[in-house]
């Protein structure tokens, strides 16, 4: 491939597709909802999970005050739940009711989780870093609740039950299209010998 170069991200600011999560937050008795597709897992043990969160965010601002959030991984089906609440601000319009969204206590922290998510991780935060025009919050997952019957017996996503939302920036979303396991090791094992006789 023959690329161009340039100093600025803007041709490829879209690096998608990227899972497309609900983030809740509750402070001061107030509950909020904002799709989130910058996240990332940290570590495993303990486990850490990251939100990149704009300033401008209602939700920056619950997160803030409580120290708290949650992360909610949806189905295909909730797409358009995901549009609707990246489209106004919790500061104007109450989500949960105008979109009767169906919700769960949080098992260890007050931001609830959705009835629609088939995982959701409960997070404290840990750490703010504010970095150009959006913050991270590092958290710790205190609690995972989990949809069994989208899990296979191995503890694999059950793509044949359930299929995230991704979003690909510019308001298009989409949905996974293969699966396929590759054996690391015996792939690098053929690799090698392929090279040793060489
Ligand atoms: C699919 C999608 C993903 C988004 N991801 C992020 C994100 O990772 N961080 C962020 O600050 N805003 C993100 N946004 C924008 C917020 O979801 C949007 O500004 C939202 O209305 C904020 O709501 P709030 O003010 O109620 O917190 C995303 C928007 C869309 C459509």
């Amino acid at each position: 491939m023959t690329k161009i170069v340039q100093p600025s991200v803007d041709p490829f600011y879209f690096h998608y597709p990227s899972g497309a999560t609900l983030v809740t937050s509750h402070a001061g008795g107030r509950s909020n909802l904002m799709a989130v597709a910058w996240h990332v897992a940290i570590s495993r043990v303990p486990p850490y999970y990251a939100v990149s969160i704009s300033s401008k965010r209602f939700t920056h601002e619950l997160i803030v005050e409580s120290g708290e959030f949650t992360v909610n991984f949806v189905p295909w089906e909730e797409r358009e739940l995901v549009a609707k609440v990246a489209a106004c601000s919790g500061r104007d319009v109450d989500k949960f009711a105008a979109f009767q969204i169906e919700t769960e206590a949080g098992s260890q922290v007050k931001a609830p989780v959705l009835k629609a998510a088939f995982a959701a991780y409960e997070c404290r935060v840990a750490g703010h870093y504010p970095y150009g025009d959006h913050d991270l919050f590092v958290a710790e997952v205190v609690a995972v609740q989990w949809e069994r019957s989208a899990f296979t017996d191995d503890g694999r996503l059950d793509l044949e039950s359930v299929s995230p939302v991704s979003y690909m920036g510019e308001d298009r979303y989409v949905t996974a299209a293969q699966e396929v396991y590759l054996d690391r090791g015996a792939l690098v094992g053929e690799a090698l010998e392929i090279a040793r006789r060489r």
